[in-house]
């Protein structure tokens, strides 16, 4: 932070889950990333998995509508439990079309995981969900396309402010 030197940072070193809980208002996050969450692969682990219906419902309260969660995993089934759990929620949109995840975003960024699993030759997937709009079904503001709604993905506001970035990992 000092080097770059970056003033606009707050990192906290905590449960994720519980960080949004007590401190994040409704409404208030304008972009959330969470970057190789732990796998968790054995069956009685599972329940320590990040990426459950409670914190789906977090992020629902938390994220201003319209706008992005990113997940990023090397692991299959990591990839097929976020999408079945975000889906599940119905509150939000893939900005993928199906299966919902691409292996690359240019500028997107690294980080220990990232270069550690593409070092090892691992296929990376990455996720992009928008809080649909409104609280009766998916109302898509003018900028989304007409086949994009037929189709329940949609495409983004053309900007994203990066400054504006949360991160829980
Ligand atoms: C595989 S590492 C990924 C680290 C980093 N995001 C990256 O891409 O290199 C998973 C990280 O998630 C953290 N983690 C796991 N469960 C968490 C939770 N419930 N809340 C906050 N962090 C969590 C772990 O401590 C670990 O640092």
């Amino acid at each position: 932070m000092n080097r770059e030197r970056l003033n606009n940072i707050f990192i906290v070193c905590g449960e994720g889950y519980t960080f949004s809980k007590f401190y994040l208002k409704k409404n208030s996050v304008f972009l959330i990333y969470v970057n190789f969450p732990d796998p968790w692969p054995k069956r009685r682990h599972q329940k320590n998995r990040l990426v459950n219906l409670n914190f789906v419902e977090e992020v629902k309260r938390t994220l201003k509508q319209g706008k992005t969660i990113f997940f990023v995993t090397d692991d299959k089934e990591t990839l097929k439990s976020i999408k079945e759990q975000i889906f599940s929620s119905g509150s939000f949109i893939s900005f993928f079309k199906d299966p919902y995840y691409v292996n690359e975003i240019k500028n997107y960024g690294s980080s220990y995981f990232d270069s550690l699993w593409r070092s090892k030759g691992k296929k990376i997937y990455y996720l992009r969900f928008i809080k649909k709009v409104g609280t009766e079904g998916f109302e898509p503001p003018t900028y989304w396309s007409q086949t994009s709604r037929a189709n329940q993905t949609a495409l983004c506001p053309e900007h994203i402010n990066f400054n504006l970035k949360k991160s829980f990992l």
